[in-house]
């Protein structure tokens, strides 16, 4: 018979032992009795009754057992032990390699990566295990011609990573020559990787160098070369026992001094002799004797989990340190929540004490390690008799972990659109907390199902500042779920979001034997796989973990458990913990560009929709939005557009009026409610297209890559005049506006100030001038938006000819009705400008701010700013002819005018 731990469990056992021995023996003798007893004593009433007491006794059977999961009627062997098959975990670790150099070096740590199509996989493996660890590269498609390698006197590439070896050492000599002499001069080393061929070769020399190779090859049993001055993250000593994946392995052997093996395996055989037992070398070291270039060669892709370790290794050996990743890794492991679960599935004293005992074994290899308990406090007490004693006892031992709050029943945020409730729910948790002595000053809080952290729901983040003064959160929402490697965290409203990553445990993974994809899964992902990566690639780990993992088959203990001692086995990784304020501060200190948020189109993704309050709507953001630059009439196009009934404008700002400046200014740390609100769904009908107009955005640093991530598929509009004339009407802007320094400078001392000027007066220039510089700005825009989503407006046409300039513009827009703005539109000789027709006769137009009267620029001004803007004209000209838009009269003038 089986075995159940546990008094209740074992209690259970009986209910699955039907038909004992003793009845099958006398079963003859029995039968006959029990007949007559029972025709003598039954009447109709006693059938009746027992009938009904059967039929009750059978529903109350049900409803307990149906009610608990059937995982507690699973009889287990054993509760699964950590991994330990380790010889080295004994062993103290020793200080890895440092890899950096005192050479003066002139390279960029930055890598190129050449693969052989755009497609390939293992081109996208390095990409996205480089994206995973944040190294700057850039990818080329090998072609016939080198890609550029140098800036001035600088490397752009501290190391040159080749997706596929044999087009590496066949390059043509030319290439070939010029790319040694690169990485001799600027200390670049070179990786390549075996790919697959059909070809099985037999000893075949590598092309140009004292290397042979054996190719599709089947492997086992891998081991590292522990005098490998590579290896840094990666530690020797072990053995990866079993095949390794891929059936197509290549392995090296050499007659020359310059190579050094770094990893060894076993060729794979039914029958082995001798020979085959002889350790194969898969990745190789050229030291760079023979021709001065240091590489570092593999014998397969990254598919096998050593060889990820082993490139960041050579990364950072082959760039002399540059690429050298931190090797401290912070783990805090929150359990999510503690007193939410199932009846049947919940934690007993004995769960209790092993997750004590789990934690003292992880503290003596994660120094500062402690569980981190949430809790719902409404579901304390919600189990069996058995697993209330498993809550008291997690209280009893409650100051050797380290606690945060949750929402008092577990609910949503998000489906509150009330703080007071939202305040109300979290009181009723803290007071639980201060009744039974758990501390509430960690500053963390989680949000269940991540609702409203991201997207952001205001209500949650004004409630936990109020009630309990969280600073940190985590989710794994921000930006999205997946791609893993590519979450990141972001501050609002003086609350850290840390990004959170994931560890395969579920509410639902309660016994190893029913792991989704069985146990091998998830040793996998333990063993080098998708858990041990996750902790290489991230500095900081925030992993979120539930009751029901402590329980049961206590599947969290064994997952970290075994993962920490893998880390400890194979990498010189430094593991730690601390509480999540602390990992927050650091978190920040080592990604500061993190800290401002970039937010997404909730709608854009569905389970963000799901999490984002029911009131709050994306239909209503623009579609469309004028970017300027200032001067350039930007108003006039505003409110031309304005007139179109299928385009609505956003509600105006108390402050900036029709214009929003969300994306460019501190605005855009309100958040996207405070955008949103400028977009109500009543603005529009559900034909209409809503637009905004912020004439700073053209040349904002940040708005090309905010503007995107929201609006990613917005048709963007740039209207450009001559530079001459913008800067010299924004000068008459400002001083109209009281600007001081304006008023006290005439418009030429501030055009030609140098850099030896006082910086008010510089910084003035720069504002007046850069603007102007279009193609640069231009160039950023479209870094983010296709060509087919910009327009580009000819402003000295809309100002003369404004209906032809709509009428294109309706075209572009692809709108209708489509409207003869002759109707609308009429010159008015007093202003000067087409103004708009209202009432038949009459006219209304711009106010005084716009088609100012001042005198006309100074002709020396006018021709230093000929000559300065001749550079970014002629760019100019060349980029809109590149993307196929008709060069302005202005623009030809201005160039000719100069040429
Ligand atoms: P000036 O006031 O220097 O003449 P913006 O709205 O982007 O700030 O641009 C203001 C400029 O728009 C004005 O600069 C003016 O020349 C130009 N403009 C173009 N069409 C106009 C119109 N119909 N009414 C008023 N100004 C117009």
């Amino acid at each position: 018979m089986l075995r159940m731990t546990g008094e209740n469990r074992g209690a259970r056992a009986p209910l699955l032992e039907c038909g004992s021995g003793e009845y099958s023996h006398n079963h003859k003798t029995l039968a006959p009795r029990c007949c007559f007893w029972l025709a003598s004593h039954v009447n109709v009433r006693k059938c009746v009754a027992g009938v009904m007491l059967l039929s009750v006794l059978t529903i109350l059977f049900y409803s307990y057992y149906v009610t608990i999961p059937l995982t507690s009627l699973v009889w287990r062997d054993r509760i699964p032990r950590p991994l330990t098959q380790c010889s080295l975990l004994a062993s103290q670790q020793q200080a890895a390699r440092d890899h950096r150099s005192d050479a003066r070096l002139r390279i960029d740590a930055k890598v190129l990566v050449i693969v052989e199509s755009a497609y390939s996989r293992l081109g996208r493996d390095i990409a996205e295990l480089l994206v995973a660890n944040r190294i700057r590269y850039k990818i080329e498609v090998a072609g016939k011609s080198l890609p550029v390698l140098t800036t001035l006197d600088k490397g752009r590439y501290g190391v040159i990573v080749f997706e596929s070896l044999s087009k590496y050492a066949n390059m043509d000599k030319w290439n070939r020559e010029l790319l040694d002499k690169y990485c001799r001069e600027y200390s670049v080393g070179v990786v390549g990787f075996a790919t697959p061929s059909e070809e099985t070769l037999v000893g075949a020399q590598l092309k140009g160098f004292p290397l042979f190779m054996h190719t599709n090859l089947r492997l086992k049993d891998a081991t590292l070369n522990a005098a490998s001055p590579v290896l840094r993250l990666a530690r020797a000593g072990e053995t990866a026992w079993g095949a390794l994946p891929g059936d197509h392995w290549s392995v090296f052997r050499a007659n020359s001094s310059t190579y050094e093996p770094i990893a060894w395996a076993l060729r794979e055989h039914d029958y082995e002799t001798d020979g085959e037992r002889m350790p194969l070398a898969t990745v190789i070291q050229d030291h760079g004797r023979l021709d001065g270039v240091q590489r570092v060669l593999f014998g397969s892709g990254l598919q096998f989990w050593l060889h990820r370790l082993l490139f960041l290794d050579a990364l950072s050996y082959l760039s002399h340190g540059q690429l050298s990743l931190s090797l401290d890794r912070w783990i805090l492991v929150d359990i999510d929540d503690i007193f939410v679960g199932e009846k049947g599935t919940r934690l007993h004293e004995e769960d209790v004490a092993a997750l004590l005992t789990s934690q003292a074994a992880l503290q003596r290899l994660v120094p500062g390690f402690r569980f981190n308990l949430g809790y719902s406090a409404k579901y304390y007490h919600h189990g069996t008799p058995t697993e209330n004693l498993g809550d008291d006892a997690l209280l009893k031992h409650r100051e050797y972990f380290n606690w945060f709050c949750h929402m008092w029943n577990h609910q949503q945020p998000h489906l509150y659109n009330n703080v007071s409730q939202l305040e109300a729910e979290m009181m009723l948790n803290k007071q639980f907390a201060l009744e039974h002595g758990i501390p509430t000053n960690s500053c963390y809080s989680v949000s269940p199902h991540h609702s409203g952290v991201y997207p952001v729901h205001e209500p949650l983040y004004e409630a936990w500042r109020k009630v309990w003064d969280v600073k940190v959160t985590s989710t794994e929402e921000y930006p999205h779920l997946r791609p893993a490697r590519l979450r990141r965290g972001f501050r609002h409203r003086g609350v850290m979001v840390l990004p959170r990553q994931t560890c395969g445990l579920f509410t639902h993974t309660l016994l190893l034997e029913r792991y989704p994809g069985g146990r091998h899964r998830l040793d996998r992902s333990i063993q080098g796989g998708e858990l041990f990566q996750t902790v290489i690639n991230n500095p900081i780990n925030v992993f979120m973990t539930h009751m029901s993992n402590y329980g049961n088959d206590r599947l969290a203990l064994y997952t970290f458990e075994s993962v920490v001692k893998f880390l400890r086995c194979w990498t010189n990784v430094r593991l730690a913990s601390a509480p999540p304020l602390a990992l927050a501060e650091k978190y920040f200190q080592l990604r500061p560009d993190e800290l401002n948020p970039l937010w997404g189109n909730p709608c854009d993704d569905i389970r963000h929709r799901r999490i984002w309050s029911k009131s709050k709507w994306c239909g209503t953001l623009p579609r469309l939005l004028v970017i300027g630059p200032q001067k350039t009439g930007s108003t006039a196009l505003y409110t031309f557009l304005a007139m179109h009934p299928t385009l609505k404008p956003n509600l105006p700002s108390p402050s900036t009026y029709e214009e929003l400046q969300f994306f460019n200014n501190n605005n855009y740390l309100k958040g996207l409610d405070w955008y949103l609100n400028f977009f109500p769904p009543s603005l529009t009908n559900n034909s209409q297209i809503t637009f905004e107009k912020s004439a700073t955005y053209f040349d904002g640093d940040l708005v090309p890559r905010r503007a995107h991530a929201l609006l990613p598929n917005a048709k963007i509009i740039a209207i450009l005049i001559s530079p001459s004339k913008r800067a010299y009407s924004w000068y008459q802007h400002i001083r109209s506006h009281g600007d001081p320094i304006a008023n006290n400078y005439t418009f030429h001392t501030i055009i030609t100030a140098n850099d030896s000027a006082p910086k008010q007066l510089r910084d003035l220039r720069n504002r007046c001038l850069n603007p102007g510089k279009y193609s640069h700005y231009l160039e950023r825009w479209l870094s983010e938006y296709s060509v087919h989503q910009l327009h580009v407006i000819d402003g000295s046409m809309l100002r003369s000819e404004p209906a032809v300039v709509m009428n294109t513009l309706q075209k572009f827009l692809k709108i209708s009705p489509h409207i003869d703005y002759n109707k609308l539109l009429k010159y008015d000789p007093k202003k000067g400008f087409f103004c708009q027709v209202v009432g038949g006769e009459k006219t209304k137009c711009l106010g005084k701010s716009k088609g100012r009267v001042y005198p006309p620029m100074e002709e020396r001004s006018a021709k230093f700013l000929r000559r300065y803007y001749t550079p970014h004209n002629t760019a100019l000209s060349k980029l809109l002819v590149r993307v196929g838009r008709p060069v302005p009269h202005w623009l030809k003038d201005e160039l000719s005018a100069n040429g």
